[in-house]
């Protein structure tokens, strides 16, 4: 079974990202499974509907979210008819959408997973390990992926290492900068962070003169979505589904330069 995660998927360019590139990596690598993370999609801030009826025609099996999930206030009204929708296990209001997604693949099943890390996050989250010693608990599969939230490198490589014999797959995402750090560790394919699908010329998909009139100059910014080439940025893991285990981590980059 081989998973395609893409990270942080902002605005517009990144919607347009994938509409042009998903159906091509999907052949090409022989993908089984696509997650993506949509918590930025809607103009850089959370998803609605609309955006997430688009990913759905691009057949997308999960979409995951993060510390925006409820910045659209839209999405507390449509949260629990999206299927495909996995919102962070730790992060509230807990009692909206779902927390992780049951797949099947090859007569064995996948646990999609959500969690939002708490080392320099703005937003008070429950302990992500505690999150994760209930969901193990709570939801019995083959095999769990998840989407680590988080900004701080090291939380996410003591969650990975902690959880390596029950993950196939463990993916940071939020600081939108792809690492290089890609490995297996135990049974798990691991990344510090996927990276975004957004504007390459820009800060985190944000417009670089905005942010640099914010940082430089203290000037109040409106943080508008960067326009432009776009990247798309992601990691491929192949798993093992008689083992539940991964055997291999690639790196996805496609950028204009
Ligand atoms: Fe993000
Ligand atoms: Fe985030």
């Amino acid at each position: 079974m081989k998973i395609l995660f893409l990270g942080d998927v902002v605005g517009s360019v990144g919607r347009l990202m994938i509409n042009t590139h998903l159906k091509e990596l999907i052949e090409k690598n022989q993908i089984d499974i696509v997650i993506v993370n949509g918590e930025n999609s809607a103009h850089g801030k959370g998803i609605t509907s609309r955006i997430y009826n688009g990913f759905m025609e691009n057949k997308i099996d999960v979409i995951t979210m993060g510390n925006h999930t409820f910045s659209k206030g839209e999405l507390l009204m449509s949260i629990d008819s999206m299927d495909a929708l996995v919102r962070p296990i730790n992060m509230e209001p807990v009692h909206k959408g779902q927390n992780h997604k049951i797949l099947n693949i090859n007569g064995k099943t996948l646990c999609v997973t959500n969690i939002c890390g708490q080392i320099f996050m703005d937003k008070t989250c429950e302990n992500p390990f505690d999150s994760m010693d209930n969901l193990l608990d709570q939801v019995k599969a083959d095999m769990y992926f998840v989407d680590f939230h988080g900004e701080a490198t090291s939380e996410k490589i003591v969650f990975a290492n902690h959880y390596s014999d029950r993950c196939v797959g463990i993916v940071g995402t939020h600081t939108h900068v792809q690492t290089a750090d890609e490995r297996i560790i135990n049974k798990c394919g691991f990344i510090s962070d996927a990276g975004m699908c957004g504007a390459y010329d820009s800060v985190l998909g944000r417009d670089t003169k905005e942010v640099t009139d914010l940082m430089v100059h203290c000037l109040r910014t409106k943080y508008t979505v960067a326009v432009g080439e776009g990247v798309l940025s992601g990691v491929v893991i192949e798993v093992d589904t008689d083992k539940c285990a991964a055997t291999s981590i690639k790196r996805i980059q496609i950028r204009p330069y």
